[in-house]
């Protein structure tokens, strides 16, 4: 199948079923060989399930509820992303452009230099080898494709999201990411997805790959509507899920941290930095809406019919089922 403009110079693994850029797949080998250790943590996700939301409740929760640092290091930097390690001295320089407050007009100047030196894969495996334990490692691979070694050495912390949310929250992201270059509909991009044309794709066997596995012991399933749910019962479930305890106060203060009207003014989280070197344009924010059911003010009811049709197929045979409203 051809592949929509916007996705040009993204590949598929036909093998193995995953929509993914050139960088992973030539990378895959390393990734797939990273040794797996007894005190990591992998937030595993489809993208716009929660991911960010689940690596700070994560990384708090295995680091004593430390506030300040989480205040003072970017999240990319405390808890990497496997496939596409964000290098420290990208995040550094991010923060001094931040603080610089440059000049619009700079920004792609500055941009293509840090991408000439070094290189459009900002990926480093060896920096992630090398950190101090307990790493809270982000990824968007489904299970199938990570190391079965992972699963059985480490903890996984597996969120998921109903997919009619999923599609507005991912379509948002493509209008907002520079580089995704996306100007068409929530329609199109609808059709894109069910078709398995979007980075990590197709979207069922990564869910349902995790729900089959969910009863293994280092394996936790969350869903993001349990979060929105009851985020201080879903914390505590994650807390003993990692063989930690926090005190009533620390209880209170992470929920509230992790509240979505405080994530969102979170510096440290919240990815407005990638504004200011032009990654991310203005015509949104990455910490968007935080809502179950924003779809309703999204869908056409012929769309939303086609959403469910497809839905069921791919629920078939299965008990893995969808709270879409709350
Ligand atoms: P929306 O676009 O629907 O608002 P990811 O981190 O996997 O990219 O997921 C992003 C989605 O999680 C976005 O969804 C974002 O707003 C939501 N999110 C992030 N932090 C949240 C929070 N504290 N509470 C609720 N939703 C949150």
């Amino acid at each position: 199948k051809d592949f929509p403009p916007y996705l040009d110079g993204l590949v598929r693994s036909v093998p193995h079923r995953y929509v993914t850029t050139p960088e992973f797949a030539k990378n895959a080998e390393d990734i797939y060989n990273l040794a797996p250790r007894p005190d990591d943590i992998y937030v595993s996700t489809f993208p716009k399930c929660g991911t960010t939301w689940v690596q700070e409740l994560v990384w708090m929760v295995v680091n004593q509820c430390d506030f300040e640092k989480s205040k003072k290091e970017q999240l990319s930097i405390r808890s990497p992303f496997l496939e596409k390690a964000n290098s420290p001295l990208v995040d550094k320089i991010m923060e001094l452009l931040c603080y610089w407050n440059l000049m619009d007009w700079l920004r792609p100047f500055i941009r293509k230099a840090i991408s000439l030196v070094l290189g459009d894969c900002l990926r480093d495996l060896e920096q992630i080898d090398q950190m101090a334990g307990p790493r809270v490692i982000k990824s968007h691979l489904p299970l199938y494709l990570l190391n079965p070694s992972v699963l059985n050495t480490s903890k996984v912390v597996y969120v998921a999201r109903n997919p009619k949310d999923v599609i507005v929250s991912y379509y948002h992201y493509h209008r907002l990411l520079e580089f995704h270059h996306y100007t068409g509909n929530l329609e199109a991009f609808a059709d894109y997805f069910m078709t398995d044309r979007v980075y990590s794709a197709p979207f069922f066997p990564h869910l349902l790959d995790a729900w089959n596995k969910r009863h293994h012991p280092n394996l936790h399933f969350v869903f993001y509507e349990d979060l929105k749910r009851n985020l201080r019962g879903e914390i505590e479930k994650i807390a003993k899920f990692l063989g930690k305890t926090l005190t009533e106060d620390q209880l209170v203060k992470l929920t509230e941290h992790l509240r979505f009207d405080n994530f969102a003014k979170n510096e440290t989280v919240n990815c407005e930095i990638g504004k200011e070197i032009g990654l991310m344009n203005n015509s949104g924010h990455f910490i968007r809406k935080g809502k179950t059911g924003d779809w309703k003010n999204h869908f056409s009811p012929e769309l939303n019919e086609r959403i469910d049709k497809w839905m069921q197929a791919n629920l078939e045979g299965t008990d893995l089922r969808f709270i879409t409203e709350l």
